[in-house]
């Protein structure tokens, strides 16, 4: 059993686990990923009809077509024996929440289906997006993550992400707060 995985030619290779850069071919697999994986993992959280309202807004084929053709986002998709399991998605020049001169990628979303967590498929794209700003020469990956969200944090903290402050957001009508991370990339 091979457990280090290579990236090479745009395609991570681990076992049974494949992640490679998304096309506008996606768009339909990704549209259903992004819904079903923001279910599950905030369903309990917050109205039915904020969620709504998020997914109708963010999560259309026709925003995500564009995301993708567009120069400054891209997602990255993660199968395990060829299903969609996990996605990732980047966010360049985008306004950061703590001004810089640097040259700064936000890494907006990781998302793992419910019933392939914990196998470290996250780990996976988190490894994957690395290598690829790595290579397009930011200084800087920056998140924002609920102050909740132990399992996301901790996972972030592992890749040498740390807290530099954070915001409150509102989502429908319950407001909460965002804790902001950064990893410097020429550390690496
Ligand atoms: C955060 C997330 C992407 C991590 O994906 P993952 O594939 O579970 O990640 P990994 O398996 O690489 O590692 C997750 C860590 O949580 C632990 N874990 C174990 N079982 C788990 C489970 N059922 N669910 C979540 N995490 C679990 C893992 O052990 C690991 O910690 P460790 O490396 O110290 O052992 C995933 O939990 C997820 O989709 N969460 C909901 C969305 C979210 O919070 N996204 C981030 C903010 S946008």
């Amino acid at each position: 059993m091979v457990n280090t995985p290579i990236v090479k030619d745009g395609f991570l290779i681990r076992n049974r686990i494949i992640i490679r850069n998304c096309t506008a071919e996606d768009v339909t697999i990704l549209k259903q990923l992004c819904c079903q994986t923001f279910f599950d993992s905030w369903g309990s959280d917050f109205s039915v009809e904020d969620m709504n309202s998020y997914m109708n807004e963010n999560f259309t084929e026709q925003k995500i077509k564009e995301e993708i053709e567009g120069d400054l986002e891209s997602y990255h998709l993660a199968f395990c024996d060829a299903v969609p399991v996990g996605y990732i998605k980047l966010r360049r020049n985008y306004k950061t929440p703590m001004p810089t001169n640097l040259k700064v990628v936000e890494l907006q979303r990781v998302y793992v289906l419910d019933k392939y967590k914990g196998k470290g498929i996250g780990s996976d794209l988190i490894k994957y997006v690395l290598n690829i700003v790595t290579e397009e020469k930011f200084e800087v990956i920056w998140l924002g993550v609920w102050e909740k969200n132990s399992n996301a944090i901790n996972l972030y903290k592992k890749f040498g992400f740390e807290v530099c402050g954070g915001y409150s957001f509102k989502l429908g009508n319950d407001s909460s707060f965002d804790l902001v991370m950064k990893k410097n990339l020429s550390k690496q």
